[in-house]
């Protein structure tokens, strides 16, 4: 007779495993504060002065605003000059010792004038570019990151594979007091011992195993440090998810030399509780029995934040069922007032794929930072194309330029990328360009064919909208350019007897010019199992993270490693909440989530809209991005919450139907849902989603105010294309008393047809404060369970 098996499922952890080489490695080099001297003054006038200087950097960075936001300082009194942040192109160009290869993409330009362009060299680099990105530079003193005293005395539970304890990341050097609140512990096992390992930093390190040993089947391989039992990291991703959420400052840190800055995490003084629930087998397993028994623990322990990189692929388990160790265990969390931050899943760009969608659950999308990784091609014509790669090795010169023609009838059987196959009399020494349709798989294995081949390069020529995959080692090049850039190669190599091409070393292009995209791998909405509510909440950057990780890690250099996936992103916001957390400490997880999701960016503060990664690629919408990005310092002062708490999750159980045994098991309190039917539009979720309007529906939402007690409000409406939408009442007034109010929203609909989801809004504002809902409505005039005669 088998052994019975337990109905457990496994939890797989959500970061991008990619195949042979190295993960996004990156050269980081920013935009720095340049001092252009000009020598003698030409104008007496220092206006005239400083708008010659406006007018000279306007030049290069190609408009005015740009200048003027970039312009630090214009010398105009003793002699005349400018400070600027600049780029390494806007710097070659300035100086006028622009290489060759830039030039197709940076007009050349005569600047009159210039004696030298000297780098400032009292800026110091964040290596970790996120925080930047996110409006937390460590050198502002008015930020979130300082208002919060940098999140110190906030406990964040991290369930995930373990933590190295020995990086440098975990120093509590400068940290005070373990707080007195801390209940939990730190247990010893393989290669850790509490009194050496556990320090102000890392106050508290748990496994949890049974559940997994009872479902795996067969006995952990610990030989060759593939795993320990304990708390100790062999994988490399629980100590990465740590550090950014609340990793300590380290100076000098870099990948392979590149990239020299301080690496921290979103809240550097708050501690660390480690639960590790995940084991390195196929990448990292994590069974819901210890998950569950974990978050048993950790509510237990006093922990405040929980950040948990997991979860289970669609079909997804009810929010009742105990084979979901996340939604149950979070539901408890939610309502002790832990906040529970979950990633939303790398199953993009593909709608229905989010993860993680219970209503009490904050679940955050990935997205890109305002950084790219250009490489240029130069053909033997002169001409120079960018491409996109991270190569970090010496420049190949000139070399033979192939594409392997078509030999049969099917003209479009060549130049394939998955079914490239090269001798090596056809490639050694050579760069050989392919096309694909696909993605990651596709160029990797092309990159392998070339390299054992013995040639020196690969460009692929691919759907422009995917997100970039490096696909070999750094020093190999594997440069990826959209299908037109492919298209006019090819035709220069068939032009010529003699295709030849120069491949330059990657350079990074950081700051404005770059926009922010969600990944493209990162799980879209709407949510499988309860479309009105929506799901992901949240985007916060996954791409390229550079954070520090077990010395196993394969990845790594001296500790630390660049990753991608939601598992990054969820721990960005897992220290985010726990700043706020300093600033607010008695808002609840809803009021928290609330305030991070109505003031997310749905334009970067540059400007520039959000873009999705994806097929086509296309304005990021609230499946893609839910409120947008997270904006740390909005979320500090949002103005106005929707709040929720035990009574509002048991009204969404009674709207999903769960029988009340279900419930009552649920929540650990004889629960009967009310006869009427409860509506889950009606939980006071801060988005609106309306998966089957037919003509008219009415909703209701409250919100709390949170800010100068005597203040008005005023509705701001953006209707979803075809709807029209109307708020009652339209202005909301607090005083001293009247803290919370209630306002109705009816969406009217003309539409007689089936339609998608169009988008919309909904802001509250003060002339202040902007308190933005997303609205997001489809249509069902026939319901698809409908029967037709
Ligand atoms: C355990 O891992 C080591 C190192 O990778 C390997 O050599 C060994 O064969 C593995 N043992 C089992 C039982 O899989
Ligand atoms: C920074 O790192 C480099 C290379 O690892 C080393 O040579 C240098 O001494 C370090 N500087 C400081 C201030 O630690
Ligand atoms: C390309 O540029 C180089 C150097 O600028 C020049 O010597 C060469 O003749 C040019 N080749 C073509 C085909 O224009
Ligand atoms: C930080 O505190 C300063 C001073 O009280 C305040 O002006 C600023 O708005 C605060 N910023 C944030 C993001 O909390
Ligand atoms: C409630 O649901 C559970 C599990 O789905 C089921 O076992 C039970 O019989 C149901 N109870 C009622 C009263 O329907």
């Amino acid at each position: 007779m088998g052994k019975a098996r337990p109905i457990w499922a496994l939890v797989s952890l959500l970061f991008l495993v990619y195949g042979n080489g190295s993960m996004m490695t990156k050269v980081e080099a920013t935009s720095k504060v340049h001092i252009v001297y000009l020598g003698e003054k030409q104008h007496d006038d220092p206006i005239l002065t400083t708008n010659s200087h406006h007018d000279m950097l306007a030049s290069v960075v190609e408009s005015k605003e740009m200048a003027s936001e970039l312009m630090v300082h214009s010398y105009k009194h003793g002699f005349s000059g400018f400070a600027a942040k600049l780029t390494e192109c806007q710097v070659q160009k300035v100086a006028r010792t622009l290489p060759a290869y830039i030039l197709i993409h940076c007009k050349f330009l005569e600047l009159p004038g210039v004696v030298r362009v000297i780098p400032n060299s009292f800026h110091k680099l964040q290596t970790t570019r996120s925080w930047d990105f996110l409006g937390l530079s460590s050198h502002s003193r008015v930020n979130a990151l300082h208002n919060s005293s940098m999140g110190d005395g906030v406990i964040i539970g991290v369930f995930d594979t373990g933590i190295w304890p020995e990086s440098k990341s975990f120093s509590d050097e400068g940290l005070g007091p373990i707080p007195s609140s801390w209940k939990g512990f730190c247990e010893s096992g393989k290669r850790f011992k509490p009194r050496i390992h556990c320090n102000r930093k890392i106050i508290g390190a748990r496994w949890f195993v049974d559940g997994f040993l009872a479902d795996y089947d067969q006995p952990l391989n610990t030989s060759a440090n593939q795993e320990f039992l304990s708390p100790r990291d062999a994988n490399g991703h629980g100590t990465h998810t740590a550090s950014i959420a609340a990793g300590s400052f380290v100076e000098n840190v870099s990948y392979k030399g590149l990239g020299l800055g301080t690496v921290r995490g979103g809240a550097p003084r708050a501690r660390l509780a480690i639960y590790k629930v995940c084991w390195n087998v196929l990448g990292g397993w994590c069974s819901a029995a210890d998950v569950l028994k974990a978050f048993d623990e950790a509510i237990h322990d006093g922990v405040d934040v929980l950040s948990l990189s997991l979860g289970y692929p669609p079909p997804l388990f009810s929010d009742t069922d105990k084979r979901d160790g996340i939604a149950i265990g979070s539901f408890h969390a939610v309502t002790k007032g832990i906040t529970v931050v979950c990633s939303a899943g790398n199953a993009g760009p593909f709608s229905q794929t989010v993860l993680n969608t219970s209503p009490w659950i904050l679940n955050v999308a990935a997205s890109t930072i305002d950084r790219a990784f250009l490489t240029p091609i130069t053909l033997g014509n002169n001409k120079t194309f960018l491409g996109e790669a991270t190569f970090t090795g010496k420049e190949i010169g000139f070399r033979s330029l192939i594409y392997p023609e078509a030999k049969g009838l099917d003209p479009n059987s060549a130049g394939v990328c998955q079914s490239l196959s090269v001798k090596p009399s056809m490639v050694s020494g050579k760069v050989v360009l392919c096309f694909t349709s696909m993605t990651l798989s596709a160029v990797i294995s092309a990159a392998e064919v070339v390299k054992e081949a013995g040639g020196v390069g690969l460009i692929v020529a691919k759907n422009p909208s995917n997100d970039l995959y490096p696909c070999a080692d750094d020093a190999f090049p594997c440069i990826e350019v959209d299908y037109e850039i492919g298209t006019r190669i090819l035709y220069y190599i068939r032009s010529t007897r003699f295709p030849i091409v120069k491949l330059s070393a990657s350079k990074t292009i950081v700051g404005k010019p770059v926009s922010a995209k969600v990944a493209f791998f990162s799980s879209r909405g709407p949510n499988s199992k309860a479309p009105a509510i929506l799901k992901p909440d949240i985007a916060a950057p996954g791409v390229s993270i550079l954070a520090a990780t077990s010395p196993l890690d394969r990845f790594q250099d001296d500790g630390y490693a660049m990753h991608s996936g939601t598992s990054m992103a969820a721990p960005h916001v897992a220290g985010i909440v726990a700043l706020v957390k300093t600033i607010h400490p008695d808002w609840s997880p809803a009021a928290i989530r609330s305030a991070l999701v109505t003031t997310a960016w749905r334009n970067h503060p540059s400007g520039f809209p959000i873009f999705a990664e994806g097929s086509p690629q296309k304005l990021a919408n609230p499946f893609d991005f839910g409120g947008g990005i997270v904006n740390p310092n909005g979320a500090a002062d949002p103005g106005l919450v929707y709040d929720m708490g035990t009574a509002d999750y048991i009204n969404y159980l009674c709207a999903m139907d769960y029988n009340s045994t279900a419930i009552s098991r649920l929540t650990g309190q004889s629960t009967v849902c009310p006869s009427e039917e409860s509506s889950i539009l009606g939980v006071n979720l801060p988005s609106i989603t309306i998966p089957n309007l037919r003509n008219s529906i009415t909703l209701t939402r409250t919100v709390t105010n949170v800010g100068a007690s005597n203040s008005i409000y005023r509705a701001v409406i953006e209707p979803p294309f075809g709807t029209s939408v109307s708020v009652k009442p339209n202005a909301l007034v607090f005083d001293r008393k009247t803290k919370k109010l209630t306002f109705s929203v009816t969406v009217t609909t003309a539409h007689q047809v089936n339609t998608g989801y169009f988008f919309g809004s909904i802001t509250w504002t003060d002339g202040v404060h902007s308190v933005r809902s997303p609205l997001s409505v489809r249509t069902e005039f026939l319901q698809p369970y409908s029967y037709v005669n």
